[in-house]
């Protein structure tokens, strides 16, 4: 490949496979956001990325320069992406985020909620599914427009139902294959791009207690946070080269909209239909006596997407109230 760059290139990186500066491989320059010359350590990864240069332009977003992405907010602030943010855990990773002065974007299948927690925090909030790559890309690229670029995502969108392998019928196994571990595939290809168009960030894997034991009527839930287990593992080895962190928070019952309605659920199979008595047998399986709170997961998010957490990726950090201790 010719060099196209006329101009003197300040670069003081060699690409090691190519042994001269990152724009002679990719007519690409972007010392200004820091994004290394090793970055095009591959031929493979300078196609990777080119396509991701003309995904950006495509849509009008993030050229080489910031200032000229028509980002509508220049802010020092990082920025965050949030799935499944309107209620339960999400709503409080996008409450803790905002609270420590991030630019929060998020998105939810829950417009009502979704809408009042933006209004109320000033964040961005775009209504869509992780099941649609187009309602993904959609909600990056107001992300994007809004906040110029982003540094953390957090995959957090997931949902239960009650069965076993016996039970299961093949609706309810695509239905939770599609949502939990698609939809956070999905997630990831959508923004982990531009944390590499960044040079680095962090990226949070919303797992579960089940990566580490299986429950009753949990089947297909404990499959696919198994599966985020390792997508969180093998995400780490891969992009850790590239300064993008990966680490999965693994919550035992924490009291949301989701395990509101599943306990009712539970409670009709093993209590008698009685929530109240199941939420008591529950917390009684906790060595601290209770089952957790949103706000204390978020905490857990927070910190691994921090630079707090800098030298942390590839793992899986459980917040159970040490119920899997014993
Ligand atoms: N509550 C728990 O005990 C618990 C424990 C461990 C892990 N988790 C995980 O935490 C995450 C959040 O769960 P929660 O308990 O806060 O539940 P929740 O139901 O309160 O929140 C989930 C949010 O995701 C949204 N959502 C669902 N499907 C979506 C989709 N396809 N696209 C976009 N948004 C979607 C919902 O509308 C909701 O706002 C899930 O991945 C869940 O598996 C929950």
């Amino acid at each position: 490949m010719s060099c196209e760059n006329t101009r003197p290139c300040p670069c003081t990186y060699a690409c090691p496979r190519h042994g001269k500066c990152c724009e002679c491989v990719a007519h690409h320059h972007d010392h200004d956001e820091g994004v290394p010359a090793c970055f095009f350590s591959t031929e493979a990864e300078a196609t990777y990325d080119r396509s991701i240069e003309a995904l950006c332009r495509d849509r009008g977003l993030i050229p080489a320069r910031r200032q000229e992405c028509g980002a509508t907010k220049e802010s020092a602030a990082k920025t965050v992406f949030i799935t499944g943010g309107s209620t339960g855990i999400g709503a409080a990773c996008v409450r803790k985020f905002a609270g420590e002065g991030w630019n929060v974007a998020f998105m939810d299948i829950n417009a009502d909620d979704g809408a009042a927690l933006a209004e109320e925090l000033g964040a961005l909030f775009v209504e869509g599914s992780t099941r649609s790559r187009a309602d993904l890309d959609r909600a990056v690229s107001a992300a994007l427009r809004q906040f110029g670029g982003l540094d953390c995502v957090i995959a957090n969108a997931g949902i239960h139902r009650c069965n076993t392998v016996l039970d299961i019928d093949e609706e309810e196994l695509d239905l939770m294959i599609d949502t939990n571990i698609k939809g956070t595939v999905h997630t990831l290809r959508a923004t982990v791009p531009f944390l590499l168009r960044r040079g680095g960030g962090s990226v949070v894997i919303n797992a579960s207690d089940q990566c580490y034991v299986g429950k009753a009527n949990s089947f297909a839930y404990g499959l696919t946070k198994g599966a985020l287990g390792q997508i969180t593992r093998s995400m780490a080895i891969d992009l850790g080269p590239k300064g993008i962190r990966v680490n999965a928070v693994c919550a035992g019952t924490i009291r949301t909209p989701l395990t509101e309605t599943l306990f009712q659920r539970f409670a009709d199979i093993t209590h008698g239909g009685d929530a109240d008595a199941y939420w008591k047998a529950e917390a009684a399986l906790y060595p601290l006596g209770r089952v957790g709170e949103a706000p204390e997961v978020a905490e857990l998010a927070y910190f691994l997407a921090s630079d707090a957490a800098s030298f942390m990726t590839g793992g899986l950090y459980l917040v159970d109230g040490g119920l899997t201790a014993g």
